[in-house]
């Protein structure tokens, strides 16, 4: 979805190349989250008026395409209009916006900030969609505003110059950013984050959020500062005027080379950056932002939180790409994922699991009447993959569920339901709505995410993080590996530890163990799966079939093929081929195969002699010393890809790597953009 940033520097100077620079640079690490158009807002002049106002209306620059174009452009209009780059400004606040679009096309117009109007007195970058907009730009135009873009964003600046221009024609000289920002968030319906410049309030900025993620970092400069502690108190940052550096972004990656030190603002939260001060207001009856007069403001105090994302994780090291640099990493993305959570040997010899973040509900979610497995895309293969295993150990049905399906459907949920969301950003639009849906049935609901702080860790009863490491690259791959791992584990947790199942519990157990080397060894395919891209570049369609635990495999390998390298592709049920896609079969379309050993082996063994004996164009994904097993009539027959064989369950972690490395190569050898595929964005923050 869209990315916000925003850079307030206090009592510290610094030149307009430096602010421009921190802005432009805050969009780059955004540009994954939406990369249609860009635009920023900065100051005129570092001179105020008598009145202490700046004396020239903020400037705004959109641009539509990337934000190397943004960069440009700013620097070309910049030169023409004058404008002193060295110029030092001890106080300055900028916003930053990067954009997918939702409502209107990527233009300039419909990029932000979006304005109030003409002298831009208030200016917003916005993330998430307004849904009563409509009724508003109504109301507004009413009341004499002309509206210039096609965004459902336009209203809120607006808005708030109604608010203001009202509140100082009745005589209220004092309204203060924050008391116009309130007034505003009581009109509209939807989700967002928001951040809110304006000309009214020089060097302040508001940020305020519901539903959309929005993080504050906070960078004292001064020496006696508590720069190594952990937490540091709001109310010291809130009261200190020593020199700083103020981050607001919608996600830790724009924030962490320049500070470690964040606050994770909540929904109803109104943030107020003002003379080297960060105030929190927050509306005691949240549910009445929309439309509630009765709900009142109170102030809020909590604790900086520290965050543990490294700098090198946001970087792409050695890699062209982030989506490569994610496949190459999966062996320490998984390390990462178990790490502390398995135990094999001691004294009691025993291997166990340990889930602390499931620690008091284990029992309740092995007592459940079912579990219902909740997510969108890759999310939801994930799931899939993992079903089985769950199914196996624990005894309790699973269902599975894509997020909007159920809400489509308002499908039943009950209160002795176990409902698991499962979500890489934490912040799926679609999937926090199940959520809500989910508690307002009763569910007890677990949370299996990556993002530490994010709304679905926030929101569920409890969960287990994924602890993958950031990921940038818009097409998951490492966040699919860890998820099924981390739900495998799931499985051993809440399984009945019956002697029976003993013998297969631990054989999972020493799995994953090995299992960072398995995947070590199958990326050495890397070179194979680009012979193979070559040989399909020209392609229209392709085919994936897979069953068991291999079904997901098939969804997520056809997923990841057309979502990167825009080639046509399906991932189906091995069992269904003969009732309909059968008639597709015939010796051009190329046609991928998983049948690596497990229980299905022998069923897709003759799933590819009917393929065959249709003249099928066959790749077939089997376990290293197959080949001749699985080629009917010899290896001419068919492209065999060899994989090292796990136990059956954690298979689809390494059998999805061939297919990633494979959309990877078709994508870069078809020159389209891998980290950042048409039309798509990470973190779906909108319905
Ligand atoms: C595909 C992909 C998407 C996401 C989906 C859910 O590569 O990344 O299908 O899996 O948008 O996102 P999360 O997992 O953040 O809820």
């Amino acid at each position: 979805m869209c990315g916000i940033f925003a850079y307030l520097n206090y009592n510290v100077k610094r030149d307009r190349r430096f602010i421009l620079e921190i802005l432009f640079n805050g969009l780059r690490r955004l540009e994954y989250r939406g990369y249609d158009s860009a635009g920023i807002s900065i100051d005129s002049s570092s001179s105020s008026d008598p009145n202490g106002q700046l004396s020239l209306s903020p400037l705004v620059f959109r641009q539509e395409g990337n934000i190397d174009s943004l960069v440009k452009s700013v620097y070309k209009d910049v030169a023409s209009i004058k404008l002193n780059l060295e110029e030092l400004f001890c106080v300055h606040a900028g916003i930053a916006h990067t954009r997918w679009a939702t409502h209107g096309e990527p233009s300039p117009k419909n990029s932000h900030p979006q304005t109030s109007g003409a002298g831009n007195e208030f200016l917003v970058v916005h993330n998430g969609v307004i849904t009563n907009y409509e009724v508003l730009k109504e109301t507004l135009t009413r009341h004499g505003f002309n509206f210039e873009s096609d965004t459902d964003t336009e209203v809120i600046p607006k808005l708030a110059k109604y608010v203001f221009d009202k509140a100082t024609e009745e005589g209220d000289q004092s309204v203060t950013f924050s008391l116009v920002v309130l007034e505003v968030m009581r009109h509209l319906e939807g989700a967002y984050a928001l951040i809110f410049k304006s000309h009214h309030y020089p060097n302040e900025l508001i940020a305020c959020k519901r539903g959309s993620p929005l993080l504050l970092g906070v960078k004292e400069l001064s020496e006696d500062m508590h720069s190594g502690a952990p937490f540091l108190d709001l109310k010291f940052i809130s009261e200190n005027r020593h020199p700083k550096e103020l981050f607001l972004s919608s996600d830790a990656s724009a924030i962490v080379e320049h500070t470690k030190k964040v606050l994770v603002i909540e929904d109803g939260e109104v943030v107020h950056l003002k003379d080297g001060g960060v105030s929190i207001l927050k509306f005691e009856n949240e549910k009445g932002i929309c439309g509630n007069a009765l709900s009142r403001p109170s102030s809020v105090q909590r604790a900086l939180s520290f965050l543990e994302m490294e700098v090198e994780q946001i970087n792409k090291g050695k890699y062209e790409h982030y989506m490569q640099k994610e496949i190459h990493e999966q062996p320490e993305s998984l390390t990462t994922t178990m790490r502390g959570r398995l135990r094999r040997g001691g004294s009691t010899k025993a291997k166990t699991v340990l889930l602390g973040g499931l620690k008091d509900h284990i029992k309740s979610i092995r007592r459940s009447r079912r579990i219902v497995f909740i997510g969108c895309g890759t999310s939801y293969n994930a799931a899939l993959a993992a079903r089985p295993i769950i199914e196996e150990l624990s005894g309790v049905p699973v269902t599975m569920e894509i997020a909007s399906d159920l809400v489509d459907r308002q499908g039943p949920i009950y209160r002795e339901d176990t409902a698991v969301f499962v979500s890489q950003s934490g912040e799926t639009a679609d999937t926090l709505l199940a959520l809500e849906y989910a508690l307002e049935n009763g569910a007890l609901c677990v949370g299996i995410t990556n993002t530490v702080g994010s709304a679905i860790a926030r929101n569920t009863h409890c969960g287990i993080h994924i602890n993958a490491g950031c990921e940038i690259g818009v097409a998951s791959t490492k966040a699919y590996t860890s998820q099924i791992v981390v739900m495998a584990m799931l499985a051993l947790a809440i399984g009945d530890d019956a002697i029976s199942s003993q013998a297969r519990r631990e054989a999972i157990i020493d799995g994953l163990f090995d299992l960072p080397n398995k995947v070590r060894e199958v990326l050495k395919l890397d070179q194979e799966m680009e012979e193979l891209a070559k040989l399909l570049i020209a392609e229209q369609s392709l085919l994936v079939f897979g069953r068991g635990y291999n079904f997901a495999t098939a969804l997520e390998g056809a997923l990841k093929v057309k979502e990167v390298s825009l080639m046509h592709s399906e991932g189906m049920l091995a069992g269904e081929m003969k009732h309909g896609p059968l008639a597709l079969v015939d010796e051009n379309l190329p046609i991928i195969v998983i049948a690596t050993r497990d229980a299905c082996f022998s069923k897709q063994q003759s799933v590819i002699q009917q393929l065959h004996a249709r003249k099928g164009r066959l790749i077939v994904v089997c376990s290293k010393g197959d080949a001749a097993a699985v080629c009917p009539g010899g290896s001419s027959s068919c492209r065999v890809i060899e994989v090292p064989q796990v136990e059956d369950c954690l298979q689809p972690v390494v059998n999805i790597i061939p297919l990633q490395l494979l959309a990877y190569h078709l994508t870069v050898l078809r020159g389209y953009n891998v980290d950042q595929p048409r039309n798509l964005a990470k973190s779906v923050t909108t319905q």
